[in-house]
């Protein structure tokens, strides 16, 4: 071999080195959560990583683990922090101890309707909080709707605040969700999503709270006497990568993600609702709970309640943040 021939080679070699990357493996994305695949957010989740590994065919690999496989709630967020996880959607409840502000979702009876919570998310609201998230080590990236929470026990009938005294109920870790809790006397105990169903056969609490669809799909109206159509407040989930990670992609494959993440975000806002509502008849068709729904006077009750408690979390929440919720609830 000539040294004209070795320079050629040599040359090809190291453009074919300098392409190589792309060829390479996909990069790695690993979604965590915590409910059942057949919820809102698992659909989503699955949604999302169909989209990207078709669309993104050889650049990303996204692979979803559902039902605490990988990770539950407060370890998923450690990993995510420190890079062992990339991807992940906690509820807006999970980030409390780190964007305290986030609370402010959790708030009961706050949103008049979805339309105040979207103007919200998508505004100036949604726009501040988000933007605690940076500072953390985290790339906030969409608001997930699940729906509007329910309460179950195994006590009594709850129709106003007073039944639910003496109650003890399975919670968040959210002061916002303790709170609205102690508030009407009832008591609380904090554990991951993946030990409810376990607490409440075992009777380590009477009761909690969540949507419609994670209740029927852990089987919770099987073991919870009541069920309380109270409607009474928002779970919505942050979608968060590790922002370190997030940023390692290039340009283009990020601008598709996000193109990605909007088109899931709307199929969420026209279907979690509607999701949510099958599940509420399926847990009234198998008739092993019993199901109170409230009148409007019963309804206006638990609303009054609330009332003085939000001015109890405005400096927490954001003053400027809730006093925008108010605007348009009073505008809708
Ligand atoms: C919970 O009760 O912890 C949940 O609402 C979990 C979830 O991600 O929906």
């Amino acid at each position: 071999m000539n040294r004209f021939t070795i320079i050629i080679l040599t040359a090809i070699a190291s453009v074919i080195w300098s392409v190589a990357p792309s060829y390479g493996s996909p990069v790695s994305i690993r979604f965590s959560h915590v409910v059942s695949e057949d919820t809102p957010k698992g659909r989503a989740a699955k949604m999302f990583a169909k989209l990207a590994n078709e669309r993104l065919k050889g650049k990303v690999r996204v692979t979803v683990y559902p039902d605490s496989q990988l990770y539950d709630d407060e370890k998923a967020m450690h990993a995510l922090i420190s890079g062992n996880l990339e991807m992940a959607a906690p509820s807006t409840a999970k980030f409390t101890e780190l964007i305290p502000e986030f609370q402010l979702f959790d708030l009961p009876f706050l949103f008049k309707n979805r339309m105040v919570l979207y103007s919200a998310i998508d505004g100036n609201v949604g726009k501040r909080i988000f933007g605690f998230l940076e500072s953390k080590g985290l790339a906030g990236l969409s608001m997930w709707d699940n729906g509007f929470k329910q309460l179950s026990n195994n006590r009594n009938e709850i129709r106003l605040p007073k039944d639910a005294a003496g109650l003890a109920f399975r919670i968040m870790p959210s002061d916002v969700i303790k709170a609205q809790f102690e508030y009407i006397g009832a008591k609380t105990k904090e554990f991951p999503f993946s030990f409810v169903r376990f607490a409440l056969e075992t009777g380590a609490v009477d009761g909690q709270e969540n949507t419609w669809s994670n209740m029927y799909s852990k089987d919770f109206h099987k073991i919870q006497k009541h069920i309380t159509a109270s409607d009474h407040g928002y779970l919505g989930y942050v979608v968060v990568m590790n922002a370190k990670f997030w940023k390692s992609l290039p340009k283009d494959t990020r601008a598709e993600l996000k193109k990605i993440l909007k088109d899931v975000t709307l199929w969420l806002r026209r279907h979690a609702f509607q999701i949510n509502h099958e599940a509420k008849s399926k847990i009234m068709a198998a008739g092993t709970t019993h199901v109170t729904e409230l009148s409007p006077e019963e309804i206006e009750v638990w609303r009054k309640t609330y009332k003085p408690f939000y001015n109890k979390f405005k400096d927490i929440v954001g003053s400027e943040n809730l006093f925008e919720v108010f605007r348009l609830n009073s505008k809708r």
